[in-house]
């Protein structure tokens, strides 16, 4: 059974072995925990049987709005709803915490995540050049709450 709920500290290591199998970014694994400690209320996982198989980090940048830094859905078990319900989840939290707008960004090259977004309302914003580490560039959307 799905559940979806924010992180524990338990979690991580299955988080940061998550993001080094969907996500192309190479992130220091100390910068799970530290976002865990600066914001958890942005930080929710995605659990079947007690397994981590999906994670998304928010942050909030001012008090009325947030920022999307990663989500990602085990490659197997995706197209079943569970990023949907991640999101959705953020969101409704975002909601209780006063925050009308959510921005993020997306590589121009990931289709997939980008036709994702716009099903959930956000819309494309402009194109930021040489965005990620590798030069390639990205998409920022916004979706107002
Ligand atoms: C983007 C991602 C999180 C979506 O998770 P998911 O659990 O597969 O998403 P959902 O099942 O909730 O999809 C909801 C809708 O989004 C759209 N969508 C999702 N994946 C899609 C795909 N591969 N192609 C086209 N549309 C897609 C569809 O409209 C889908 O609805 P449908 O299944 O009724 O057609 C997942 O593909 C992923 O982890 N990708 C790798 C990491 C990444 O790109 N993260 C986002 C950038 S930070």
């Amino acid at each position: 059974m799905l559940k979806i709920r924010r992180v524990r500290p338990n979690d991580i290591f299955q988080i940061v072995a998550l993001s080094f199998e969907t996500l192309p970014e190479r992130y220091n694994p100390a910068v799970f925990n530290r976002f865990y400690e600066a914001f958890p209320e942005g930080f929710f996982v995605a659990l079947k049987n007690n397994i981590v198989i999906g994670f998304l980090i928010g942050i909030k940048t001012r008090p009325t709005t947030a920022r999307i830094l990663m989500l990602s859905v085990k490659e197997t078990i995706r197209k079943q709803g569970i990023g949907t319900a991640l999101l959705m989840q953020f969101l409704n939290e975002m909601k209780q915490q006063n925050v009308t707008q959510v921005t993020l960004e997306v590589r121009t090259t990931n289709q997939n995540a980008i036709e994702f977004y716009k099903k959930q309302g956000f819309h494309l914003e402009e194109t930021l050049h040489h965005f990620y580490q590798n030069g390639e560039e990205a998409y920022s959307m916004t979706k107002e709450l």
